[in-house]
């Protein structure tokens, strides 16, 4: 896509996140967060921005030594399958890579996206028990649907040029 440019996430970034993510809690396809929490993580945060427009955004959690998380990706439904998701997903890892982060996983209703970005399906239940601290406070809680994807970037070569 054409003037995409990838960066870290500002305080003013911070409405235009929320909105895109309400957007999607609203029809129960994301969780929600409040500001106050966007605030809080707001360097785990990359944006797309396009023309200067904010069109999606992404969080990368650490989780432990060897294990992070992708949070909170969304990218309007105006720019969907053009090919910001895999954009951003790339950025983070390469920021995993940076931090010597091998392994980052997902928990996400779109595995098949996940899956054309290089992950792999596991079963929930391998994750350690700290990846579960998010999800009670979830509404879903312990019913969700939400399936878990994994990436071992020390066992995989991935092409994170970012030129699409
Ligand atoms: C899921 C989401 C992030 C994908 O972003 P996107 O910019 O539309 O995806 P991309 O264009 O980068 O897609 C990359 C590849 O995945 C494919 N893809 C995208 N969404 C897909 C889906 N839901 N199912 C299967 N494949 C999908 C694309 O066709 C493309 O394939 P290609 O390599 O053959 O061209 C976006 O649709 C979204 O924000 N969804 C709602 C929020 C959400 O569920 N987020 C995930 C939370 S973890």
């Amino acid at each position: 896509m054409k003037n995409l440019k990838i960066r870290k996430a500002k305080l003013s970034d911070v409405e235009a996140i929320h909105s895109l993510i309400s957007y999607y809690a609203d029809k129960n396809l994301m969780l929600a967060r409040p500001r106050a929490l966007l605030y809080e993580t707001v360097r785990e945060f990359n944006v797309a921005e396009k023309d200067g427009r904010l069109i999606a955004a992404g969080s990368l959690h650490i989780i432990w030594e060897d294990l992070g998380e992708i949070r909170a990706l969304a990218v309007d439904p105006g720019h969907a399958r053009q090919g910001v998701g895999r954009r951003l997903v790339h950025s983070f890892l390469a920021e995993a890579g940076e931090l010597e982060l091998m392994k980052v996983f997902a928990l996400t209703y779109q595995e098949g996206f996940f899956l054309k970005c290089g992950f792999s399906s596991i079963v929930k239940e391998e994750l350690p028990q700290k990846v579960w601290k998010e999800c009670i406070n979830c509404p879903k809680f312990p019913k969700c649907e939400e399936v878990a994807v994994i990436i071992d970037l020390a066992n995989k070569s991935i092409d994170l040029s970012n030129k699409s």
